[in-house]
């Protein structure tokens, strides 16, 4: 039924249809159901350390023998920039105060790059049919040696050039992001402007600049958004959002409860979090932070200011919940049954369009 079947070649797929990896919140049941019904199933590896890499493909492998995706953040190691660090405690001493919290840290804890030698050994050793890419792409080394092991490597692109970039790397295929998404924006700058371009106006102008497939990511919420992708000229979707109320999912109570009741307009872009523009829940923090316009510690390093505010108990005052514009449409189904829904209404859709019949 899938009129461009590039992707299911690819990477060994039934449906061209990928779970987003989704730090925190993509469990290995979640991927591997996701996985088993046909799609590709997705975890998102930055935040987890060797062992819990290793350990999390176990239970993945388990539980499935289809081919699955693990994801890593490519952003370099950030910079010790105390300046910058004193300003953002300083801006942020209020929000202690007012939320009974003690002192802000002094000065960011130090931290590597994103993607290093031990993580690309463990993947050599682990080899998974799919790793995707976030932020970029890591050095060259590395994209040679996964390739050289067999394995198909994505990564994201919030523009033109950024997939013309992701091309002449040797990425295998383009994830064009659009600024609906839920989570993390992957533009390959640390500072992305802050007016994105949105799925529809992306794909069309990525699929037309590169030959490698291109996988629509954002807002994509029913079989409508996944086949108006393909209309678009993409080979396949990812979608993340609407697969954070399976029950499968990661997801807290608190944001399994906002969903239920999402609507298009909850969400902002921000990067008082994590020092990297990401789509979330809209804040009073987050706003303030926005209307400040100061420079952040470098990605992830603003964690270390932000994460105690995270205890504030009200989501409208304090939270970091990542989700995107078109969780009004999501469904609490299990993953197999979420998927074959998608697959259905896709297919209705693209009869629906042959036959002209409403
Ligand atoms: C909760 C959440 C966490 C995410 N974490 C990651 C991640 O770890 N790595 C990544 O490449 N993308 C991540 N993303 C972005 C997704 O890959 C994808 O671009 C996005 O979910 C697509 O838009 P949608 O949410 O509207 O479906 C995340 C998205 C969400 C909603």
């Amino acid at each position: 039924m899938w009129p461009d079947r590039r992707l299911c070649q690819l990477l060994g797929l039934e449906h061209p249809i990928i779970q987003a990896p989704m730090a925190g919140s993509a469990t290995p049941e979640l991927a591997a159901a996701v996985s088993n019904a046909g799609g590709l199933g997705s975890l998102g590896c930055s935040e987890m350390t060797l062992d819990d890499l290793t350990a999390s493909v176990a239970n993945l492998r388990a539980r499935t023998n289809r081919s699955f995706n693990l994801n890593f953040f490519t952003h370099p190691a950030p910079r010790p920039d105390q300046a910058v660090f004193a300003q953002a405690r300083e801006r942020m001493l209020p929000w202690y105060r007012r939320l009974g919290l003690g002192e802000p840290a002094m000065a960011a804890a130090p931290q590597g790059p994103g993607f290093d030698d031990a993580r690309l050994a463990t993947l050599l050793d682990l080899k998974p049919r799919v790793v995707s890419f976030h932020f970029g792409v890591p050095d060259r080394a590395s994209v040679s040696a996964l390739k050289a092991a067999g394995i198909m490597l994505m990564s994201t692109a919030t523009t033109v050039a950024e997939a013309r970039a992701l091309e002449t790397a040797g990425i295998d295929v383009v994830i064009a992001q659009g600024f609906e998404a839920g989570g993390h924006r992957g533009s390959h700058k640390p500072r992305a402007p802050a007016d994105g371009v949105g799925t529809l106006a992306l794909v069309p102008q990525i699929a037309d600049a590169v030959r490698l497939p291109v996988v629509a990511a954002g807002g994509i919420g029913d079989g409508r958004g996944i086949a108006a992708a393909f209309a678009l000229g993409a080979a396949g979707v990812q979608m993340g959002t609407g697969f954070l109320s399976c029950p499968e999912a990661g997801t807290d109570a608190v944001r399994r409860a906002m969903l239920r009741d999402a609507t298009e307009t909850d969400t902002m872009m921000t990067n008082a979090f994590s020092g990297r523009a990401a789509r979330a829940v809209r804040s009073d923090y987050a706003d303030e932070m926005e209307r400040m316009q100061i420079d952040l510690p470098d990605f992830p390093s603003m964690y270390d200011l932000s994460a105690p505010l995270l205890q504030s108990t009200k989501p409208s005052e304090v939270s970091f919940l990542l989700y995107g514009q078109a969780a009004r449409l999501n469904r609490e189904l299990p993953a197999a049954e979420l998927v074959a829904r998608y697959v259905a209404e896709a297919e209705a859709v693209f009869a629906r369009l042959r036959t002209g019949q409403a």
